[in-house]
């Protein structure tokens, strides 16, 4: 292997050669024979949406997670605008949730025409801090948003007492947090409402896809109208009862998963609990070899918590590296290994300086977080050699730029 003048391998950056040949992606699907089947299945079926596929998902779904009711979405954006609707946010209201999260957390407030307040988040995991939520809850309060952020469960009890104190509604956004438990209950059963999303690099996949999990009757039937354009009854039930007659009795918006979704989603359902196994070995490994590299800060799990790994975020500790975020991120991915970063704060993206003016300096954790933030590739169908191919890119970046 090539040296350079102080002993270290060449990083492919600068010539050398990379660890990988081809580029190793940070998340990925797993789509397998059975799962073609089902879906070819339904499409030679009677209904390709609003059909039987539908229920079926959603109940096995429920089952799942250990939640009452479940009502697919055609995305986890629509699934979260499903809930900020039913938690009845509107002009005037506000919403507490995390700068370090997807924008659509913080959408979801707006597509409500209310207002979104951030709160800053905990150094360790950096989910939501309920003491710093605590302090931004007003009369004008009407739900938080904590995010499950990389599959690390937030805070659930702290919010929930939260909630019963001050009369809102907890939206745990788990679209990274399939399977996650906090103190062994998973991630959907807990929270007043609980939003997944199925995105290809989630831990399973309808293409797009989302759902809302509750134990609330109301909440249910008010999601189901909502993602129906606000009708009471799907075309099936009119067909079931014989009838034509339905009525509009809010303005909902058509947010349906078809039934060609859903039968992927049942088969990948099945899959789940091994697919978990899979990415928990892989963060288990990825944490006992990065633990001693100096430089490099693994994430950290509170005792309560069962983490899914959707992502696999390290840290940099600069002041041990003699390169920034940018030149380690660019020397990985010259590696062929396909890093990527989450998230810039929500607050620091231009659409919410410019309507909300939003400074640098408001949210430090955040800020000072997504400036070290590496996700490492972490997806189910990772190969061994795939898992070691990252285990050796980060050693020989991290000790190329060692201090
Ligand atoms: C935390 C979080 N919330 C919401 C979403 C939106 O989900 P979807 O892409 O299914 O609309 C994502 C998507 O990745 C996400 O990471």
């Amino acid at each position: 292997m090539p040296l350079t003048s102080t002993g270290r391998e060449q990083l492919a950056v600068d010539g050398g050669t990379p660890v990988r040949k081809t580029l190793l992606p940070y998340g990925r699907q797993s789509i397998d024979e059975a799962d073609i089947q089902a879906v070819v299945e339904t499409l030679k079926s009677d209904w390709l949406t609003t059909g039987p596929k539908v229920e079926e998902f959603e109940q096995a779904f429920a089952n799942w997670v250990g939640a009452r009711h479940a009502v697919s979405f055609s995305s986890g954006t629509a699934a979260l605008h499903g809930a900020t609707f039913t938690a009845g946010l509107g002009p005037g209201d506000e919403a507490i949730t995390s700068p370090m999260t997807f924008a659509a957390t913080a959408n979801c407030i707006l597509y409500q025409n209310a207002t979104p307040v951030f709160a800053d988040v905990s150094f360790d995991t950096l989910n939501l801090d309920s003491q710093q939520a605590a302090q931004k809850i007003t009369t004008r309060t009407k739900a938080i948003l904590p995010v499950d952020y990389a599959g690390h469960p937030a805070e659930l009890d702290s919010f929930l007492e939260l909630g019963e104190k001050h009369g809102l509604t907890i939206i745990e956004d788990a679209c990274h947090a399939l399977g996650a438990e906090y103190r062994g209950q998973r991630a959907g059963s807990i929270a007043h409402m609980t939003v997944f999303s199925f995105h290809p690099v989630k831990h399973l996949t309808t293409g797009e896809g989302g759902m809302v999990t509750t134990n609330n009757v109301k909440f249910a039937e008010t999601l189901r109208c909502f993602r129906n354009h606000g009708i009471d009854r799907d075309a099936r039930d009119r067909q079931k009862t014989g009838g034509w007659f339905y009525e509009m009795t809010l303005l909902g918006f058509n947010y349906r998963l078809t039934d060609i979704a859903c039968a992927l989603g049942i088969q990948q359902l099945g899959k789940l609990e091994a697919n978990l196994a899979r990415r928990r070995e892989i963060a288990a490994r990825y944490s006992a070899t990065f633990r001693d590299i100096p430089g490099v800060i693994t994430p950290y799990v509170r005792p309560e918590a069962n983490p899914a790994w959707h992502l696999y975020p390290i840290r940099l500790d600069l002041s041990r590296l003699s390169a920034n975020r940018t030149e380690v991120f660019r020397a990985l991915r010259a590696e062929n290994i396909g890093v990527n970063v989450h998230y810039i704060p929500v607050h620091q993206h231009l659409y919410y300086r410019e309507r909300f003016g939003f400074q640098d300096g408001e949210y430090p954790v955040a800020e000072v977080a997504y400036e070290r933030l590496i996700s490492l590739p972490m997806f189910h169908g990772m190969e061994v050699s795939d898992v070691e191919d990252v285990v050796s890119a980060i050693h020989k970046v991290a000790s190329y730029y060692a201090r």
